[in-house]
């Protein structure tokens, strides 16, 4: 056990472009972003409970380290991550040991920016630092976070989130590419152009949300297909399948090949062009994977009014925020809030 009190921080994160393709075994591109998930853990003897605290919410809880909590007794909201990153720490061998957890964040929840990844990261960080544990190595504590996440709390997320949260660099976007795993660094020099999330104000739950009915489709128009995933899906895939499974998988195949276009065109420097493909992969979201909603569209319409180059619907869908990047000398909305790629989550 860790003698003094430790502190994790994990960043929430922006996509900038491969959207509802990662738990096709797709391709994405985000970034870590600056605001993030702290948690502190100091050690606690005696004792055999986690104490946490929810320090923005003003929420307490006492919370068992006995394994075999399961979900379904393992309260709600921030406590179900609490109770999951103890459990799913123990199924790979760490002993939870009892400690003080104080929770806080600057990442809005429900806008899309990942802040239910960035608090599972964050406590796996600490609970692991606490136990004086070197903790898994960074693709195992993705694919553990994820679990936390779908086993624990509903929400049936791909990796993305967590990988963008763990692998996050300064001044560069990932490429991701799920099947592989493959994880590449990509400049993202912007030229004076800024890159900025706009909240539509819309909020939505992944799990109560249509998130889960999307994976299910892509679900059933594999098996249709008789595929292992979409990514073995050729261009003509989605003439074969009925309405509007035909709609999902044209999304998925052009988001994939949208992310390389990406990749180019930030390599020409050519912004323009990166503008147009989140112009072409919002209308995508909106008219073929169909996560938008009225509030999005209008804070879309609001941004590309104020001169952006490119907006798109971000993250999960059904609300959240809207990334949109806008040329030197335009005035982006005045909700709007810059973001630029930061380092990924660590120990402070
Ligand atoms: C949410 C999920 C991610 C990913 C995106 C859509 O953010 O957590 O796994 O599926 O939606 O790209």
């Amino acid at each position: 056990m860790s003698e003094e009190r430790v502190r994790a921080f994990a960043p929430g994160r922006v996509n900038l472009i491969g959207e509802h393709t990662d738990y096709n075994d797709g391709l994405c591109l985000p970034f870590a972003i600056e605001r993030g998930v702290t948690v502190t853990a100091a050690p606690l003897r005696p004792g055999r409970w986690i104490e946490a605290r929810a320090l923005d919410l003003g929420e307490d809880d006492r919370l068992s380290l006995a394994a075999g909590v399961r979900p379904s007794s393992a309260g709600d909201g921030w406590r179900r991550f609490v109770q999951g990153a103890v459990a799913e720490l123990g199924r790979h061998g760490l002993e939870p040991v009892p400690c003080r957890l104080e929770i806080s964040g600057d990442v809005p929840v429900g806008a899309g920016l990942s802040s239910s990844a960035a608090l599972s990261v964050a406590l796996c960080l600490a609970l692991c630092a606490v136990a004086a544990a070197d903790p898994p190595e960074r693709l195992t504590l993705a694919r553990i976070c994820s679990r936390i996440e779908n086993d624990w709390c509903g929400q049936q997320t791909g990796l993305l989130d967590q990988f963008a949260s763990l692998f996050g660099q300064e001044g560069g976007a990932v490429r991701i590419d799920m099947r592989g795993p493959e994880i590449r660094r990509v400049d993202l020099r912007l030229a004076r152009h800024v890159l900025a999330v706009v909240d539509s104000g819309a909020r939505r739950r992944l799990a109560g949300s249509g998130y889960n009915d999307r994976r299910l489709e892509c679900r059933q128009a594999t098996d249709i297909l008789g595929l292992e995933s979409l990514r073995d899906a050729g261009p003509e895939a989605s003439a074969s399948l009925p309405e509007p499974l035909d709609r999902r998988v044209r999304h998925v195949l052009h988001e994939n090949a949208r992310v390389d276009a990406t990749v180019a065109a930030l390599a020409r420097r050519d912004l323009a062009d990166v503008g147009r493909l989140l112009d072409a992969s919002h209308e995508s979201l909106r008219d073929d994977y169909e996560v938008s909603v009225p509030q999005v569209e209008r804070t879309v319409d609001e941004c590309k009014e104020a001169g952006a180059l490119g907006a798109r619907i971000m993250g999960g869908g059904f609300g959240g925020s809207v990334l949109a990047l806008f040329p030197p000398d335009t005035e982006p909305p005045k909700r709007a809030v810059p973001v630029k790629p930061a380092p990924g989550a660590r120990l402070l």
